[in-house]
């Protein structure tokens, strides 16, 4: 049976702009009954409260200060849908004097925010029902790109985690979507240079109200992740989402 959003409260990191104000967007369109903004910058998400009335809630948060997302997790306690979208990019190639410490700031990001979200979280879900966990990965976790290898690290370390995160949170009923776009039509894509080929974030929302409502793992949004997730797929059925353990 299909998991249906309507009427449920979902929380989005990052959903002032980009591919986070898209998934507010289209979480609406399905009816949830309130989304969370959890942002940096309050002032960068007031313009959502004006279009949506209270079905939209900004909370302040920071991934880079752990007790803001603790404090996100207290204020959010009747959430059901928790979407880890926020994310950073920096441009460092492995040779490049500045490569640890980009690495060091993009794992504080995007592997140890993810980590820090999951466990301030888990238990609210929990005692919702069980609901969702989606983690924004991205292909950089299953392919290295040289010119970001540093960025494609911290996202295949979260998608390790988001691994992990997917049989620890089955046992209380959460349902874990770990997201895998190609290039999109942000300001993250714009600064690695890849705007030429970026596609549209609607693609991204999409796919994940259909990983939700299909109770699927990966989701693999837009036309370069699509063909990465057909080459994939046998390994991610046969290795990834298998039980290998015989748990
Ligand atoms: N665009 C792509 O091509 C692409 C492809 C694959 C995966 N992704 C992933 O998709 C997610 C969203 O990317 P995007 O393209 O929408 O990026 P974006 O346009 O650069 O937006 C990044 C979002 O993350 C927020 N953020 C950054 N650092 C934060 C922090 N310390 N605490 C809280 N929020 C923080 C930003 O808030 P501020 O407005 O305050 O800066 C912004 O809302 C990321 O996880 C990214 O890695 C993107």
């Amino acid at each position: 049976m299909k998991y249906d959003i309507k009427g449920k409260t979902a929380l989005v990191t990052g959903a002032n702009r980009g591919i986070g104000l898209e998934v507010l967007e289209a979480l609406l369109r399905k009816e949830a009954a309130k989304v969370y903004a959890a942002v940096r910058n309050p002032a960068s998400a007031e313009g959502l409260v004006e279009v949506h009335g209270g079905k939209v809630e900004v909370i302040q948060f920071d991934l880079e200060h752990p007790d803001t997302i603790l404090a996100a997790a207290k204020a959010a306690a009747d959430v059901e849908i928790v979407v880890n979208n926020a994310g950073v990019l920096r441009t460092a190639a492995p040779l490049d004097k500045h490569a640890i410490d980009e690495f060091k700031f993009e794992l504080e990001i995007n592997t140890f925010g993810l980590i820090r979200m999951a466990q301030a979280f888990a238990p609210v879900l929990a005692g919702n029902g069980g609901g969702a966990f989606v983690q924004l990965n991205s292909l950089a976790s299953m392919k290295s790109f040289a010119g970001f290898a540093t960025y494609c690290a911290s996202k295949a370390a979260a998608y390790s985690m988001t691994q992990a995160l997917r049989d620890v949170l089955k046992e209380q009923g959460t349902h874990v979507v770990s997201v895998h776009p190609g290039p999109i039509d942000t300001q993250m894509a714009a600064s690695a240079g890849l705007d030429d080929m970026a596609e549209p974030a609607s693609l991204v929302a999409d796919s994940i109200i259909e990983a939700l409502e299909n109770r699927t793992f990966h989701a693999f949004p837009g036309s370069m992740a699509q063909q990465i997730g057909a080459a994939y797929q046998s390994f991610a059925e046969s290795v990834v989402e298998a039980d290998l353990m015989g748990e």
